[in-house]
């Protein structure tokens, strides 16, 4: 039962925590695996030339990743409350820290609005897979912008995403977040160990795909590469924004965090090379190009999947779908744990109130094709996304790892981490030195600032 192992929150409610550490493995993996693995990473790895880009990406989800999860982990179960309390109870009352806090509700709150249409692009592609993918490649692919042009039917699919978020989140932790987690994980890493293996045994794209994974020709890395590599590094571990805090946050005092920690970068990591694995034997097989950028899962697969039928195409959008459910809730939840945990509000409150509020937003995404004119002219959608990854989430990661080095007692820290030994100060020297520089790096990038770089085109 969740009363069974709750603590007192600040306005004297009792705080739920995960019935066990599979459960709270699953649901932070389940955070961290979405769109970001299976729909961006293939993407970018395929538009910045493969092996080299995917190698630099992993030095950087070890050096700027791991650390700042494990940081996130360490603020949220010390604080034991949502982002925003978290800060101010690791420091002081009124703390300026906790403006890291509110930035990372507010990120939650906009990421979701679109990532909501998304991940219901995504369910509506279990249908069409299921009808079949037919006609001419053009055919095939203009579905996609028949979806994107069509808001009554975006509407329809983003409200069906939200309101999955919102029943999963009312159910709460254990009954909600986790049991979820530990249907929707386990049935998506079947899922794609079936694709994988079809990709590399029964196509003749497996080994080329391996090698272009795997096998780094650093000619083709490029300045932009290495940015965008460490930029996913933190959107695709659902870092900066507190959602690593909050599910912290529900963790019990004993666990060791940094086992965990990399369990989960690990698993994390994993399922985005093993997405690779399966997308790239068939673009391979079918004698494509890597480099089919934003359009590869919505519009090249498409194509490819009219050969090979339903038993491949309809598990590939089940699994997009689960991976960005899981990932949505723990979006509401950050939101949802602010409005409980300070405002005092009921859990099926908060997540009506501001899940139909995210919802909203999101209806400015889901018809973005109005061509709503809209800061300069990037819509709404494309707004919001820079606006949040590229922004939002390096910035608040930078202020959680200043907090980390620069504010969080060291007793308290020591005694998170779980020892003092030389894991622990090579932690506390990444923190100090390595990560803030990192991050402050991409946020330059970000601005066009960095002078190094050709901004001219
Ligand atoms: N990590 C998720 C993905 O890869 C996205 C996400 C970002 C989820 C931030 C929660 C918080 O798709």
């Amino acid at each position: 039962m969740a009363e069974d192992n709750s603590t007192s929150s600040p306005v004297g409610k009792l705080r739920q925590h995960w019935g066990s550490r599979l459960g709270f493995i699953l649901a932070a993996t389940g955070s961290a695996i979405g769109l970001g693995n299976i729909w961006k990473f293939p993407y970018i790895t395929g538009d910045y030339g493969g092996g080299a880009f995917v190698l630099v990406y992993l030095v950087c989800v070890v050096v700027v990743g791991l650390p700042l999860m494990l940081a996130e982990f360490m603020i949220g179960r010390r604080g034991q409350e949502n982002p925003v309390g978290a800060f101010q109870k690791l420091h002081r009352k009124g703390s300026p820290w906790q403006g890291a806090g509110w930035m990372g509700v507010a990120s939650g709150f906009l990421i979701l609005s679109f990532y909501s249409v998304v991940a219901g692009w995504a369910m509506a592609y279990i249908f069409k897979a299921i009808a079949g993918f037919a006609g001419s490649p053009e055919q095939i692919q203009d579905q996609f912008t028949q979806l994107v042009l069509s808001p009554g039917d975006s509407i329809m699919w983003h409200s069906i995403f939200m309101v999955l978020c919102v029943a999963i989140v009312i159910g709460g932790i254990q009954h909600g977040i986790e049991r979820w987690s530990k249907i929707l994980m386990p049935l998506l890493f079947l899922i794609l160990l079936g694709l994988m293996f079809y990709g590399l045994f029964s196509t003749n794209g497996g080994l080329k795909a391996l090698a272009f994974l795997f096998r780094p020709d650093f000619h083709k890395l490029t300045g932009e590469g290495i940015l965008s590599a460490l930029g996913h590094a933190f959107f695709t571990l659902s870092l900066g924004m507190g959602a690593m805090i909050t599910y912290g946050s529900y963790m019990e005092r004993g666990a060791r965090l940094v086992r965990d920690a990399i369990a989960i970068s690990v698993l994390d990591t994993f399922i985005a090379l093993m997405a690779g694995v399966a997308i790239f034997s068939l673009v391979f097989h079918f004698g494509m190009e890597p480099q089919q950028s934003v359009g590869l899962i919505f519009k090249t697969l498409p194509v490819l999947f009219a050969e090979l039928g339903p038993w491949i195409s309809v598990p590939f959008f089940v699994l997009l779908t689960f991976a960005a459910l899981t990932s949505g809730i723990s979006l509401l939840e950050v939101v949802v744990s602010y409005f409980v945990d300070e405002r005092g509000w009921s859990r099926t409150a908060a997540a009506l109130v501001m899940g139909g509020l995210i919802y909203a937003v999101g209806l400015l995404c889901a018809t973005a094709s109005l061509e709503v004119p809209f800061m300069g002219g990037k819509g709404y959608f494309g707004f919001f996304d820079d606006l949040t990854t590229n922004y939002m989430l390096p910035i608040g990661g930078l202020l959680t790892c200043l907090f980390t080095a620069w504010v969080f007692r060291d007793k308290d820290r020591v005694d998170e981490f779980g020892s003092r030994g030389f894991a622990y100060r090579a932690f506390v020297f990444l923190v100090k030195y390595i990560t803030p520089v990192a991050v402050v790096i991409v946020i330059l990038h970000g601005l066009k600032l960095l002078p190094f770089m050709d901004y001219s085109h």
